[in-house]
């Protein structure tokens, strides 16, 4: 039995996660997708840094070639974050012939088509569930569970840090500031915060979600968007005491044939089921023709939860590789942008 090698792109939250997990649950994975897996190589910033996970065997390096021009790595697994850097990194790692996993948001809303055709292109998987709603399987559910039906609308909250602040802000009367550090803290805020709390994580992830869900091309810059830096506790409070919650909401829904797309702070009626998500919590309703109402709930950041959907992807890449149909989009999620083939 061959053993899998994978080169890891990142050892913060989510890598350190994805290291714990391929150690701890190694049992269930070789049972499932029938070989051991090994965390061959590690590409972190500063290699010298303390790290909170066991690395033996491990190489940690400062340059990407190191595991992209290395034969034996079988998988890449990129968790480092950036866009237009870690775009061409994948690209070399696909046109190298790696199986991809990632967990970016940023890179898939801007660059998710042009990636998945050279996935596509070099009969490779490109595998993105950890990079909406952290540990929720919603892009699968969409895709394969829901793929009979016609979606109408998509409602949610599909920012941890945002819900974490509101929620901190509502039930604990704390201050904004102090709540932000708290969730940089327990790392469900990206490296620059800014993204979350004005809104724009949440509006990469709308992209994803729309698109996949209304499979059409929808882009970032379709997407209206209004952030909670502005929330006053005043306006919590207000809200608190007439029956509502104020939640960062992203709403897609289909008008004719157009698909509208927004992220802004919402009151929300306590009786419904989206205003008791609370903490780094996610949910997203979706609204199917025929399925009716369903809502996909669970933790949307953070280190294991996260680390869990990029295992449960790379084992999905691996089950394909044993059929021998990875790039085939037999389980993968795909945007539907044509582009140009690179040869025309
Ligand atoms: P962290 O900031 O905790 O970790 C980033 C890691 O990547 C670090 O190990 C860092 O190295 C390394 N790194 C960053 N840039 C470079 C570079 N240019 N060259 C080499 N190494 C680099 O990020 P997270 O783990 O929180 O997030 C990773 C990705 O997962 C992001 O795309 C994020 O949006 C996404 N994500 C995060 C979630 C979360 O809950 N945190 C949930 C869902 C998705 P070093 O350790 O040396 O600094
Ligand atoms: N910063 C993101 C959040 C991480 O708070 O939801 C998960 O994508």
């Amino acid at each position: 039995m061959e053993t899998i090698s994978i080169g890891l792109l990142g050892l913060g939250t989510v890598g350190s996660g994805v290291v714990k997990i391929i150690e701890n649950h190694q049992d269930k994975i070789m049972h499932q997708v029938g070989c051991p897996v090994k965390v061959r190589k590690i590409l972190v910033k500063n290699i010298n840094k303390e790290r909170d996970v066991e690395l033996t065997d491990i190489l940690l390096t400062g340059d990407a070639n190191d595991i992209l021009d290395d034969p034996e790595i079988d998988v890449v697994i990129e968790v480092m974050g950036g866009i237009e850097e870690t775009k061409n990194i994948l690209l070399k790692a696909l046109n190298n012939k790696k199986q991809v996993v990632t967990a970016n948001k940023d890179l898939m809303a801007v660059h998710g088509a042009e990636l998945l055709q050279a996935a596509s292109h070099n009969n490779c998987d490109l595998f993105y569930e950890a990079s909406v709603a952290g540990g929720i399987p919603i892009l699968r559910g969409l895709v394969d569970g829901l793929a009979s039906d016609r979606i109408v609308k998509l409602m949610g909250i599909v920012n941890g840090t945002t819900n974490f602040i509101l929620t901190k802000m509502s039930q604990q009367q704390r201050a904004y500031e102090d709540v932000l550090a708290e969730a940089q803290e327990l790392g469900f805020a990206e490296s620059d915060p800014t993204s979350d709390v004005e809104g724009l994580d949440a509006a990469r992830k709308m992209t994803i979600l729309a698109t996949l869900g209304f499979s059409m091309n929808i882009g970032l810059e379709d997407v209206k968007v209004q952030g909670i830096s502005n929330v006053t506790d005043e306006d919590i409070l207000y809200g608190k005491q007439l029956g509502y919650t104020m939640k960062l909401i992203g709403i897609a829904q289909r008008n004719e044939e157009k698909v509208e797309v927004s992220v802004q702070p919402t009151f929300i009626v306590d009786s419904h089921p989206l205003a008791s998500v609370h903490n780094e919590y996610n949910a997203v309703y979706v609204y199917g023709e025929a399925v009716g109402q369903t809502m996909f709930y669970g933790p949307g950041a953070g280190s294991l939860p996260t680390a869990t959907a990029v295992v449960s992807d790379l084992m999905n890449v691996l089950k394909n590789m044993r059929l021998g149909v990875n790039g085939k989009g037999a389980i993968a999620p795909q945007f539907k942008k044509k582009l140009k083939e690179p040869d025309e």
